[in-house]
């Protein structure tokens, strides 16, 4: 294991992370989603474990189990998401939005699975609430990090979002390499904060957790 930090670092915190992806339904049998496996989301979650913090997953659907001593709740949409987060962060120290979170969800939901044609179709869909956002505008807000993954641009859109979002920090990765992209077991991470940036290098993705929280508790203390 890993163990970077005294075990009670830190001890006290209620430290909160989105994971995985979101699924949004399109009628009984069917979804829109995306290929977050939750491994990045999880892998941050134990190493805060490991530092002593009080931790809350708030999951989409993933095939993987979460780290022992974490409360989980999970969801399928992000409007489940929304909700969740919107009330965890009320007591939280840190928010981390490591979720994969689909922008979009159908406009309606069909009651009944929906039956083919001889036409084409096409599904409307609506914008999804953007959770991280509205964490980061609450009046008692936590320290709120975002994660950016692109496939170009990288710091210019995940600047942007740091921006826009009025986030504390923003973890860009590069998703258009394809050993630290969606479902890879390694990744590597550019972190930006309002006045500087630190590059945490290819590695498991065990070890960039443990290194983004280090890196997390000392820009907030
Ligand atoms: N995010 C969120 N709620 C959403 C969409 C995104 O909380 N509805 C969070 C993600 O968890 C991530 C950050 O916002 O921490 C950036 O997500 P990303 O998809 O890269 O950015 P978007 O603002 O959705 O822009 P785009 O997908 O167009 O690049
Ligand atoms: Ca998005």
């Amino acid at each position: 294991t890993l163990l970077f930090f005294q075990e009670k670092t830190l001890g006290g915190q209620h430290w909160v992370i989105t994971a995985g992806p979101t699924r949004e339904a399109i009628d009984p049998v069917r979804y829109i989603s995306n290929h977050s496996s939750g491994k990045m989301g999880y892998a941050i979650a134990q190493a805060a474990v490991n530092a002593g913090a009080n931790v809350t997953i708030i999951s989409g659907p993933v095939s993987i189990s979460a780290p022992a001593g974490c409360k989980v709740i999970n969801v399928e949409s992000a409007e489940q998401m929304h909700q969740a987060a919107m009330k965890q962060s009320d007591n939280a120290d840190v928010f981390i939005a490591c979720a994969a979170v689909a922008d979009y969800r159908a406009a309606d939901i069909a009651p009944q699975k929906m039956k083919k044609s001889s036409q084409d179709m096409s599904i409307s869909l609506v914008r999804n609430p953007d959770i991280v956002k509205d964490v980061a505008a609450k009046a008692n807000k936590p320290f709120v990090v975002g994660f950016a993954a692109e496939t170009q641009d990288v710091e210019t859109y995940a600047l942007g979002k740091l921006t826009s979002k009025k986030l504390d920090m923003i973890c860009a990765n590069d998703v258009s390499i394809a050993t630290q992209g969606f479902n890879a077991n390694q990744n590597a991470l550019t972190v930006f904060d309002k006045d500087s940036s630190t590059e945490i290098p290819l590695a498991d993705k065990a070890m960039v957790a443990t290194q983004l929280v280090k890196l997390i508790a000392e820009k907030r203390s």
